[in-house]
């Protein structure tokens, strides 16, 4: 485009497409980046062994047997992906009303995190503490006769849970419970046995939201919960404020990163909470928004690559620093490409 001439005597004081105009100030200009270093991927493992099934609700996504996931990690972490989120699907036999095996030193959780640090000392294992793959009922945690979660009876359930987790050498423990205190009792838990360098990820401000669905399908709790719900610790949609009064108890509890969860629909609780608190801000992309993406990319009604990348974006322009998202892999093949 070459010189014009005025159509008429106005012009603006301000073009602002004068920058827009060039790839090269296009780039000049761009405040936000996504790069490789910030994605989490989480990984769903099972017992047995060559054993892929996959997500229905979820296409893509599979859950693994540990020799499996191993070369999935290995992939990961040559995509220069810096850490991984690992989530236990349970054999229905072995879940309970104490959800006794969260804390089992030989169970699935912990045998996988072993594995993992022993192949892969350099990629990040971050682990879910919470009881709802364990429970008979779906829940994340104990209940009372009356079906109530019990806050500081699952507190100290939670609190062997994280131990053992990083006994086996997670690097991070992240409490996705959402029950009362349960930061300090962790991180009390973890000093007291020696573990000073196991960092907490606090899911802070988790909303009760119904776009967990194909994450609960993928770990089989769906059933167990059959019509329950999560209303009684889990946040209201409706609410912001309370995701702040959330953050800044967590982080007095002492935890070194907040997650904002889900993702895409709670962007301003994320914007709210690094423009007050000024910590490490990490958000789950959930597997509710994976779906609806995905389902829109097969059905060609979207472009997958752009809209997963501009998504991804959005969290950065957020304030995120970190993103749990199932693109992971998809989005570092298409920043390395
Ligand atoms: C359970 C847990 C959930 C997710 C992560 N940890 C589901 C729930 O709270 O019911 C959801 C993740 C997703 O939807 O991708 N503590």
């Amino acid at each position: 485009m070459e010189k014009m001439s005025h159509p008429n005597d106005f012009f603006p004081a301000t073009r602002l497409r004068r920058m827009r105009y060039q790839a090269f100030s296009r780039r000049l200009m761009r405040e936000n980046r996504l790069s490789t270093d910030d994605l989490i991927c989480p990984l769903f493992v099972i017992e047995g062994h060559k054993q892929q099934q996959p997500v229905a609700s979820m296409p893509g996504v599979y859950r693994l047997s540990l020799d499996l996931l191993l070369k999935e990690a290995e992939v990961l972490l040559d995509l220069g992906i810096p850490a991984i989120a690992l989530f236990p699907v349970i054999d229905p036999q072995q879940k309970s009303l104490d959800a006794s095996e969260a804390f089992n030193p030989d169970g699935l959780a912990q045998r996988s995190i072993r594995a993992l640090k022993q192949a892969f000392p350099e990629l990040g294992v971050i682990t879910d503490v919470a009881l709802d793959p364990f429970t008979s009922h779906g829940q994340d945690g104990l209940l009372d006769a009356q079906d109530y979660v019990i806050n500081d009876e699952t507190v100290a359930v939670l609190c062997r849970q994280a131990l053992s987790h990083a006994e086996a050498g997670a690097d991070i423990v992240a409490p996705s419970d959402m029950m009362d205190g349960r930061i300090g009792a962790i991180r009390k838990t973890l000093e007291s046995n020696g573990h000073i360098n196991t960092r907490i990820l606090a899911y802070s401000a988790k909303y009760a939201s119904s776009f967990y669905g194909p994450f609960r399908d993928a770990v089989g709790s769906a059933t167990n919960l059959a019509g329950g719900n999560k209303y009684s610790y889990q946040m209201d949609p409706a609410n912001s404020d309370e995701a702040l009064r959330e953050i800044a108890l967590d982080l007095q509890e002492g935890a070194d990163m907040i997650m904002v969860k889900p993702g895409m629909p709670y962007l301003d609780i994320i914007r709210r909470a690094k423009d007050q608190f000024g910590v490490p801000t990490f958000a789950y992309q959930v597997s509710g928004e994976y779906a609806m993406l995905k389902a829109a990319a097969q059905n060609g009604w979207l472009d997958e690559r752009q809209v997963v990348m501009e998504s991804l974006l959005a969290f950065k322009r957020a304030g995120c620093d970190a993103i749990l998202t199932y693109f992971a892999k998809s989005a570092a093949q298409w920043l390395n490409s």
